[in-house]
């Protein structure tokens, strides 16, 4: 008989919380909703809130909180969003000594529980966070991915689809490099369905939605002095989606590179096909020189945090 799948999320936060929703809603299997012994209730109670809250919007899924490992065995897909957030006037790299004892963690229970997984981590400084998951873990690097660049092409296509005066859902772009302030948002590849994007906004508003693309994230700390959750967890599940559902969509992520783009024993945001094999393919385009040079900016910054990460 068919079994459901089995969605863990490692912690129960504000972006777990809304990662549980949104799974069970699109019906992507039974969820299990995973904080640390403290939160264990918080977790209970979210679980049996969105449970409830099935028999109103009408899903079949089971969500359990826990502080147990064990409950997350068998899990197909996880994942992370355990860590703190930023809060006003901090970068996402300043998390770093809080975060990383709390991945450590987190992946010597995945190599434990769930070796099997397919594993999306969203804690931040993702590029440093992901990184140090897979190399505790020993995954393949198929199996483990950062979530980073759905959110900020996401962020990038709402400022150009208000500019342009056109539908969000006709905007085509994607934002390529590390999970910080100098992000790479890829004009050069940037359509309103087909007609480049340069035809229809000008080069100084171009310039100012670029600027505001990679400070999206500060901009919402800002004004709710805790990061974004709704289009973050929005953001996993479709990677998520991507992967139980072979779909195989073209999203940018945060791939462990081994030599694509001239990069190595490094993740960083690239294009990539999510499928039933996990990340099946890194996808190499073709980038302009000013591009190139912000990508290697931006490679720079993602190395001095992974060198943090492995003295520390
Ligand atoms: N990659 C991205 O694009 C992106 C976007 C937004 C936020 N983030 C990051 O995601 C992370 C979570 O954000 P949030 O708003 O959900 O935070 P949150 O504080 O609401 O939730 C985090 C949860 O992790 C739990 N936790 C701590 N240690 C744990 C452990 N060892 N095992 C399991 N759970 C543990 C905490 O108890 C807490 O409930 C932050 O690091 C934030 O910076 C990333």
């Amino acid at each position: 008989m068919p079994t459901r799948k089995k969605i863990g999320l490692v912690g129960a936060g504000n972006i777990g919380g809304e990662l549980a929703r949104i799974a069970a809603e699109r019906e992507l299997g039974d969820v299990v909703l995973f904080d640390i012994p403290p939160k264990e209730n918080f977790a209970k109670g979210k679980a049996l809130d969105l449970e409830q809250n099935g028999s109103i919007v009408g899903y079949d899924a089971r969500i359990t909180g826990t502080s147990s490992w064990e409950h997350m065995a068998g899990a197909d897909v996880l994942i992370v969003t355990a860590g703190i957030p930023r809060k006003p006037g901090q970068s996402r790299d300043d998390l770093v000594a809080t975060n990383l004892p709390i991945i450590r963690d987190v992946a010597n229970n995945v190599k434990k529980h769930c070796p099997d997984a397919f594993v999306i981590v969203i804690s931040n400084p993702l590029d440093a966070m992901v990184y140090e998951l897979k190399r505790v873990t020993g995954l393949p690097r198929e199996r483990v991915v950062g979530m980073a660049g759905v959110l900020d092409a996401a962020r990038f296509q709402l400022f150009l689809a208000r500019e342009a005066g056109v539908s969000v859902k006709d905007i085509r772009t994607t934002v390529l490099g590390g999970h910080g302030d100098d992000m790479v948002p890829v004009l050069s590849h940037c359509t309103v369905n087909g007609i480049p994007v340069r035809q229809l906004i000008a080069k100084d508003k171009l310039d100012a939605i670029v600027d505001r693309t990679r400070k999206g994230g500060g901009e919402i700390v800002g004004l709710m002095g805790t990061s974004a959750f709704y289009a973050p967890a929005s953001s996993a599940v479709a990677m998520a989606e991507a992967y139980l559902k072979d779909q195989k969509r073209l999203l940018p992520a945060a791939a462990y590179l081994e030599g694509e783009y001239g990069y190595k024993d490094l993740f960083m945001g690239v294009p990539v096909v999510i499928g039933g094999k996990g990340v099946e393919r890194i996808v190499v385009i073709e980038l302009t020189e000013e591009e190139k040079g912000m990508l290697a900016k931006s490679a720079k910054s993602v190395q001095a945090v992974v060198d943090v990460v492995k003295k520390g």
